[in-house]
């Protein structure tokens, strides 16, 4: 828990969480924070099992796994290639269109000028590769002087961006437990998009809607395109899926999250919690899994 990425206060409270949930299941758990001497430490701690509750680069983008698949320790949730593949915007789109899953249209900005001859000229959505936790992710409408600053400061802390079309309508998130759906939330937030305020501030008031207004016929199609997101992704254990439903019924994969939220008030265990699996289930699920099966 904890870890180097901008996520490290949401990481230290899944961890927090989880590492309480693991207490009451009668395990021996030690907090491990891996920021220096990672190798030399876990070396030392020599944990029968890693129960990865890290979120953003280094814990969810394959580096962690790495360094745990070299010292042969068993880790929950998702493997080197699928974590790597997952965290990055860009492959993970290239791998949902190969597999016929809908996304939004994107384009690749480098500088400014790819901003031009753009996918959408009214309302687009500018984020990162290889964030979370809607860092760096702005929903531009008209492009102004001032919005074009914005843009630049990114690019120059990025160096790449992805552009895509915004999609008006409802978000769905889905949470795909070893390959099976446990369930979706509808997220409404208060605020202009679902942002770092909507995701964890109380005060932004969010509102989230179990199971979603959507159709029958919606929620089977989501359900099978999750199962068939964390699948082609190679994902293990836990998952979460973000998607926008268009007005038009069209369901739009945004991302597949191979490190969801684990506080108690997190989707993926809120979602649970209403399909009759308690936190504490959930976690001794995730870290069984974890065992040399891949
Ligand atoms: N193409 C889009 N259309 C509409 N809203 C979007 C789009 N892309 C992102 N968003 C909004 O931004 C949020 C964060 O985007 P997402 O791609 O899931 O990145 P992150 O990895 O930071 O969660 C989404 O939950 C959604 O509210
Ligand atoms: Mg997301």
């Amino acid at each position: 828990m904890g870890g180097p990425s901008k996520e490290r206060p949401v990481s230290i409270q899944s961890g927090k969480a989880c590492l309480k949930a693991l207490k009451q299941c009668g395990y021996n758990v030690e907090k491990f924070d891996p920021k220096k001497n990672i190798i030399k430490n876990l070396k030392r701690i020599k944990p029968d099992i890693a129960f990865n509750s890290l979120h953003g680069k280094f814990g969810e983008d394959g580096q962690i796994q790495k360094i745990l698949e070299k010292l042969k320790i068993p880790y929950t949730h998702s493997g080197v290639l699928a974590s790597k593949n997952a965290m990055d915007k860009i492959v993970s789109k290239k791998i949902f269109i190969k597999n016929n899953l809908l996304t939004p249209k994107y384009k690749i900005i480098r500088k400014l000028k790819d901003l031009k001859n753009s996918i959408s000229e009214n309302k687009f959505v500018i984020k990162p590769i290889n964030e979370g936790s809607s860092f760096g992710v702005r929903i531009i409408e008209k492009l102004s002087n001032s919005k074009l600053k914005i843009i630049n400061n990114e690019l120059k802390k990025y160096k790449t961006l992805l552009q895509e079309n915004y999609i008006e309508g409802q978000e769905i998130q889905t949470a795909v437990l070893g390959g099976k759906v446990i369930g979706s939330v509808e997220i409404i937030p208060k605020r202009n998009f679902y942002d770092y305020k909507a995701k964890y501030s109380k005060s932004a008031k969010t509102k989230h809607i179990i199971p979603p207004r959507i159709s029958k016929k919606i929620s089977e199609k989501i359900n099978k395109i999750s199962i068939k997101a964390h699948n082609c992704l190679n994902c293990r254990g836990v998952t979460r899926s973000d998607f926008r439903v268009s007005k038009d019924n069209k369901i739009y994969l945004l991302e597949t999250n191979t490190q969801p939220g684990m506080t108690e008030l997190s989707l993926v265990p809120e979602i649970a919690k209403y399909h009759g699996m308690s936190f504490k289930t959930l976690v001794n699920w995730i870290l069984n899994d974890s065992s040399l099966k891949r």
